[in-house]
């Protein structure tokens, strides 16, 4: 059956947070409460609605948004095939992990989950639900092809922004948020929004740029923009043989051409799981293989030797790093 209509009663109006009730075959839905109603493409719902900000109003959602439509990230290769992505994925350890030892039964959401293949890696094992959720239509229409061409059945793609979620506070067992708040005008903001769908015991992945281990990206983007896009060999992925030219113009364009970007630090992550009423699980750098068991949360010399091994990997990941918390 449909996720979607599996799960019809998780869903509220990102307008005035009203009941949201899902129908017809390719699931669109509509809001009991103030009546809008919501179309579909593809059988992915639009449920995208912008956040007003206060102030100045300083959002970056329409860059980001017209951005990501052009150049889907991180896209699919030709023969992709639901084989391929397992092989894939199994290769990439956090993947392999989080697929092993994500709990039977679990309710889980990928919150900017760009073309999907986290989402559809997970959705193929059977007894789990996997909302995938973006503010880019295009990614989602080619996770959404993927997923029907390999009839994987525990996954929905829906279009929603991260700060105007479609689903009740406290569903979750778990929320992924990998690479995406730092392209938001308000990570925090971001973080809190996600951070209320995430049900008491259930946990919390937040994979973001570290402002040590960006450092060698930033010096190759000054290169870049300085030499006419020359000397791409500097980028570790760009010099890679078994990737295709339409990822590598993909991962180029989302690395070194982003309109907008911010970079963040261990310690900052902490003191948002502190305000938000988590605690500190495990991290990438630093994981043990238990994803979900607690680790210490170090001192602040842990922390610079854990950014300073970020960095001194030369942003082969982006300078990259994930945490997972969980909610007391
Ligand atoms: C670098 S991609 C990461 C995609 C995927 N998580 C991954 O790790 O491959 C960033 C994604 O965040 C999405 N995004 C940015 N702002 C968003 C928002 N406010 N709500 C939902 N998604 C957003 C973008 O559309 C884009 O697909």
């Amino acid at each position: 059956m449909n996720l979607m209509i599996k799960h019809g009663g998780i869903f509220i109006c990102p307008l005035c947070e009203g009941p949201l009730s899902v129908y017809g075959d390719r699931c669109q839905t509509r809001c009991s409460k103030c009546n809008q109603v919501f179309a579909s493409e593809n059988s992915i719902p639009l449920l995208f609605w912008p956040q007003k900000w206060e102030g100045s109003g300083a959002d970056v959602t329409d860059a980001i948004k017209s951005f990501y439509e052009k150049t889907p990230f991180p896209n699919y290769e030709d023969l992709d095939s639901s084989y391929s992505l397992r092989e894939k994925a199994k290769k990439g350890i956090f993947a392999r992990l989080l697929d092993e030892q994500i709990p039977y039964g679990s309710m889980v959401l990928e919150a900017g989950c760009g073309t999907g293949q986290l989402s559809n890696f997970l959705g193929m094992t059977y007894g789990r639900s996997v909302f995938a959720t973006d503010i880019c239509l295009n990614s989602l229409k080619l996770g959404q092809e993927f997923k029907e061409k390999n009839k994987i059945e525990n996954v929905a793609f829906l279009q929603m922004n991260l700060f105007k979620p479609v689903f009740k506070q406290g569903i979750f067992d778990l929320v992924i948020c990998n690479g995406v708040l730092h392209h938001t005008a308000n990570p925090f903001l971001g973080f809190q929004s996600i951070s209320r769908l995430v049900k008491k015991g259930g946990y919390i992945i937040v994979g973001l740029y570290n402002a040590w281990g960006r450092i060698p990206t930033d010096i190759r983007r000054f290169i870049f923009s300085f030499s006419g896009n020359n000397f791409k060999f500097l980028d570790p992925r760009l010099r890679t043989k078994d990737v295709s030219e339409t990822r590598k113009n993909t991962w180029f364009q989302d690395q070194y051409k982003n309109p907008h970007e911010s970079k963040h630090t261990i310690g900052e992550v902490l003191n948002w799981f502190d305000k938000s009423g988590f605690e500190f699980v495990n991290s990438i750098p630093k994981l043990t293989s238990r994803l979900f068991e607690p680790t210490a949360r170090g001192n602040w010399l842990d922390h610079l030797f854990l950014q300073f091994e970020i960095l001194v990997s030369f942003g082969k990941e982006g300078g990259f790093f994930i945490m997972i918390g969980k909610k007391k």
